[in-house]
């Protein structure tokens, strides 16, 4: 059974990262259209330098959760294959060992403006750092704004079309195309379950939906997968 996930920044909650859209979320305190959006950077790097910088710092210090480790040991140990796509740019799914198609980017990457060079990004980065391959002091964090090309698509669109099972773990479904996801693959006939703290946009589009914090809802739904540990 091919199995594929994809994560939000509720996964990541428990870990101390904040989300988006809940109470106190990211965008409660920052106007996305100033460092969100390539208009936002164009008018000031400096401020979006220092957004994404606080989220690295914030990022470096946080751990991964119970719910990360055991999407990590479903990957390991599930006789189908498992596709984890994250709109998360943190690091936590590949520090607990599982690797993650990056639909919107990573913290831990750069790259140019200019010539599109990416880079593994210092913990601070300035407007000025000029690129290692055009030397243009054009480096921004390699994260996709509003209004950009989310990355991997058609390579995330010939998983959905080939799941079993879609499962979509801390995500308000407020943003396409990942929002889209459950639909598309529901329509090539895999089965869809929703984990989630409470109903997201999308719930209706879902199957099966179990709603709780990732970090307690995610290994009790492993290891019904897995089955009992000899039997995997
Ligand atoms: N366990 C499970 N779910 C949780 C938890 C938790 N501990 N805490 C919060 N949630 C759920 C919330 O109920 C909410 O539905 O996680 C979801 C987080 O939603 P958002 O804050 O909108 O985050 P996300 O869905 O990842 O946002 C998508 O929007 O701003 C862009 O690029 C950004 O990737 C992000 C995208």
């Amino acid at each position: 059974m091919k199995i594929v996930i994809l994560t939000g920044a509720g996964v990541s909650a428990e870990s101390g990262l904040g989300t988006f859209r809940d109470k106190d979320g990211l965008w409660t305190q920052y106007d996305l259209s100033d460092v969100a959006t390539p208009e936002g950077f164009e008018r000031d790097p400096v401020k979006v330098h220092d957004f994404y910088n606080a989220r690295r710092a914030n990022a470096a210090q946080a751990d991964p959760n119970a719910a990360h480790f055991a999407l990590a040991r479903l990957a390991e140990r599930h006789s189908g294959e498992v596709v984890l796509i994250t709109q998360n740019v943190d690091g936590l799914h590949e520090l607990a060992g599982q690797e993650a198609i990056h639909m919107h980017g990573a913290l831990s990457r750069a790259k140019c403006a200019v010539c599109d060079a990416k880079w593994d990004a210092p913990l601070r980065m300035t407007a000025t750092d000029p690129c290692p391959s055009c030397s243009k002091p054009a480096t921004r964090p390699d994260i996709v704004w509003f209004g950009e090309f989310p990355e991997y698509m058609d390579e995330i669109e010939a998983h959905l079309i080939s799941a079993d099972l879609f499962v979509a773990i801390g995500t308000s479904g407020q943003v396409y195309p990942a929002a889209g996801f459950v639909a598309k693959a529901a329509r090539a006939g895999a089965a869809t379950l929703e984990i989630n703290l409470e109903p997201s946009d999308v719930s209706g589009l879902f199957d099966d939906h179990r709603h709780g914090s990732a970090s307690e809802i995610v290994p009790i739904w492993v290891d019904e997968v897995l089955g009992p540990p000899d039997s995997s």
